[in-house]
C-alpha cells in the first residue's frame, strides 16, 4: 500500500521489539524476568529490585480514565479523495483540490456503555474522523443520527446522567430500559426528535460499514472572498445503511459482544475496504429564516428535498490500527478543530461543545501535551511558544519562548489570512446577555412526526415495539403515563399502543404541556 503523509509520521513511532534484548525503561539489560530479587531463596523481597518495581509500577499505570461518553470505540485508518473542488464555497484546500488526498482516522463508539459493554445494543454510534490536511487537523465529530437529544449544551451533563446507567446500582450499563432516561424525555420535551431515531432500526446498525454519519450542527462554509455559506455534513456508505433487528441484536450481545468490530477489522484484514462518500448541504446567509424551524437548532434536520445532498468525495477505510490503546483510545477529537474555509455558527449545542472536548481530553490523556502523541500530531508542522507540561516531547531550542520578542529573529510570527492564518467569521451579532433560547427553538414535535410519517409499516412496527420493550421496563408507573402522554405529541395512535402494551392509561388529550420543556419565553 503507498504510504501517506499519516503512515510516514506514524512509521517513526513504531517499535518491533521482536528480536530485541529486553532492558529496563532506562536501557539497562535484563537478566532474569521470572523470580524477584529476595533475601535467601524463601526469603522476603527487596525494594532494591528496580527492574521489578518499575515493571510493575509501570503494569499500576497502564489504565486511564475511559470517556466520560463513548468509551466503547472501534478505529481504522484510510483516506479521503474529493470528487469535485469545493472553492466556490470553501477556502480548506483539502476541499478544493481533488488531486489531494487527505489521510484520515475513524473511531466509531457507542454512546452509553462502559470500555467492556457490547456493541450491538440499541443506542447513538459516533461516528469522528480526523482530517490530517496541510493545513491542520479537521475534526468532523459525528453521530450516526442527524440531530440530537438537546438544544443548548448546558443540559448535556444531565442528559448524561439520565442516560448513563443509574448511580446506585450501575443499572443498566447500555440501554435505554431505565426510569432515568424516560424521565429525562419527558421533562425535556426537545429529545422528542432524537428518541424516535433511537428507538428506530438506526439505532441497531448491522455494521459500522452500513452505518451513515452526521456532523449534526449547522456548520459554516467561508470562500477566499469571505463569503459564508451555512452547511451540514453527511457520510453516507457505499454498501448502504442496514441494521439489525431487535432479537439479532440481543442475541449478538451475548454471543459476540465485539461483532461491529470484529467485522469492520476482518473486513480490512480482507482488502474489503469501508467505504463512505461525503455529502454536504449548503444554505446561503440570506436562506437563514425561510425553514418554520431555526437553522441553528441542532434537533432538526434540514429536509432535503429543500436543500439536496450534494456528494463531493469518498472516504476509504484501508488500514487496521497496530494497537488500540495508542491510536483509538488515545485519539482526541474535538468538534473544534476546524481549518481554514470551515468555521462554526451559534448552534447553543456546538457552542458548548467547543470547550468540553479538550477540557476533557485534558485529564483523559494526561495534560496539556497530548497532541504530540502520534495518532494527534499533524501532518503539517505545528510551532508556537507553548512550553513545559506533562508529557512534553518537543525539546524547543533558544531563551525565547514569547511573542512578541526583539532576542530571538526565529520564533514563530503569525501569518496573515492570505498566508493561511486562521480567521473567524466575522459575523454580526447584536443582543443582550440573556439566559433563554429564542421562540424559533419551540417546535418539539413536528419533525418527530415527519420522521414516524415516513416509515414504512415494518420500521412503524419495529419502533413501536422498541418502545414498548424499552418503556415497559420503567419502574415508576407515573413517568410511564408521561411516556405515553408525551408521545401522543408525535402520534396519538402509536401512544394508544404503548399504553395498551405497559399497562398505563390511554393518552391524556393530544399530549401534554409543551411548556413543561421550555421556561417561558421572552426577548
Ligand atoms: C465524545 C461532550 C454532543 C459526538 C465526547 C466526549 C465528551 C463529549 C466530553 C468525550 C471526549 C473524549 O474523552 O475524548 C459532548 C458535549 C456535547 C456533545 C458537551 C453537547 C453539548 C455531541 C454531539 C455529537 C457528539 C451532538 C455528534 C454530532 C461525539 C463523538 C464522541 C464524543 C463521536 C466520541 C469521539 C471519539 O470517538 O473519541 N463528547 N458531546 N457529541 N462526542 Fe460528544
Amino acid at each position: 500500500m503507498v504510504k501517506n503523509k499519516k503512515d510516514e509520521q506514524l512509521e517513526q513511532f513504531r517499535v518491533d521489539d521482536r528480536n530485541q534484548k529486553m532492558t529496563t525503561n532506562q536501557g539497562v539489560k535484563v537478566s532474569e524476568d521470572e523470580f524477584s530479587l529476595k533475601a535467601g531463596l524463601r526469603g522476603p523481597t527487596l525494594l532494591e529490585d528496580f527492574h521489578f518495581r518499575e515493571k510493575m509500577t509501570h503494569f499500576d499505570h497502564e489504565r486511564i480514565p475511559e470517556r466520560v461518553v463513548h468509551a466503547r470505540g472501534f478505529a481504522a485508518h484510510g483516506e479521503f479523495e474529493l470528487y469535485e473542488s469545493m472553492e466556490r464555497y470553501t477556502k480548506a484546500s483539502f476541499l478544493c483540490d481533488t488531486s489531494i488526498k487527505t489521510p484520515v482516522f475513524v473511531r466509531f463508539s457507542t454512546v452509553v456503555g462502559s470500555r467492556g459493554s457490547a456493541e450491538t445494543v440499541r443506542d447513538v454510534r459516533g461516528f469522528a474522523t480526523k482530517f490530517y490536511t496541510q493545513e491542520g487537523n479537521y475534526d468532523l465529530v459525528g453521530n450516526n443520527i442527524p440531530v440530537f437529544f438537546i438544544q443548548d449544551a448546558i443540559k448535556f451533563p444531565d442528559l448524561v446522567h439520565a442516560i448513563k446507567p443509574e448511580p446506585h446500582n450501575e443499572i443498566p450499563q447500555a440501554s435505554s430500559a431505565h426510569d432515568t432516561f424516560w424521565d429525562f424525555l419527558v421533562n425535556n420535551q426537545e429529545a422528542s426528535h432524537m428518541v424516535m431515531w433511537l428507538m428506530s432500526d438506526r439505532a441497531i446498525p448491522r455494521s459500522f460499514r452500513m452505518m451513515e454519519g452526521f456532523g449534526v450542527h449547522s456548520f459554516r462554509f467561508v470562500n477566499e472572498q469571505g463569503v459564508a455559506h451555512f452547511v451540514k455534513f453527511h457520510w453516507k456508505p457505499l454498501l448502504g445503511a442496514h441494521s439489525l433487528v431487535w432479537d439479532e441484536a440481543q442475541k449478538i450481545s451475548g454471543k459476540d459482544p465485539d461483532f461491529h468490530r470484529r467485522d469492520l477489522y476482518d473486513a480490512i484484514e480482507k482488502g474489503d475496504f469501508a467505504e463512505y462518500e461525503l455529502g454536504v448541504q449548503i444554505l446561503a446567509e440570506e436562506d437563514e429564516f425561510t425553514f418554520d424551524f431555526d437553522v441553528l437548532d441542532a434537533t432538526k434536520i434540514w429536509p432535503e428535498e429543500d436543500v439536496p445532498v450534494k456528494l463531493i468525495g469518498k472516504m476509504t477505510l484501508n488500514r487496521n490500527v497496530d494497537n488500540v490503546f495508542a491510536e483509538t483510545e488515545q485519539v482526541a477529537f474535538h468538534a473544534g478543530n476546524v481549518v481554514p474555509g470551515i468555521d462554526f455558527t451559534n448552534d447553543p449545542l456546538l457552542q458548548g461543545r467547543l470547550f468540553s472536548y479538550t477540557d476533557t481530553q485534558l485529564i483523559r490523556l494526561g495534560g496539556p501535551n497530548f497532541h504530540e502523541l502520534p495518532i494527534n500530531r499533524p501532518v503539517c508542522p505545528f510551532n508556537n511558544n507553548q512550553r513545559d507540561g506533562y508529557g512534553r516531547m518537543t525539546i524547543n531550542k533558544g531563551p525565547v519562548s514569547y511573542h512578541k520578542n526583539s532576542l530571538a529573529d526565529n520564533t514563530p510570527a503569525t501569518s496573515s489570512a492570505e498566508e493561511g492564518g486562521f480567521e473567524h467569521y466575522q459575523e454580526k451579532i447584536e443582543g443582550r446577555k440573556i439566559r433563554n433560547r429564542s421562540d424559533s427553538f419551540r417546535d418539539h414535535f413536528s419533525q418527530a412526526t415527519l420522521f414516524w410519517n415516513s416509515m414504512s409499516d415494518a420500521e412503524k412496527t419495529h419502533i413501536t415495539d422498541a418502545f414498548i420493550f424499552e418503556v415497559g421496563k420503567v419502574k415508576s408507573q407515573s413517568v410511564k403515563q408521561q411516556v405515553v402522554d408525551t408521545i401522543a405529541n408525535i402520534n396519538v395512535d402509536l401512544a394508544k399502543v404503548i399504553a395498551d402494551s405497559i399497562g398505563t392509561k390511554p393518552p391524556t388529550g393530544n399530549g401534554s404541556d409543551v411548556t413543561k420543556a421550555s421556561p417561558a419565553l421572552s426577548q
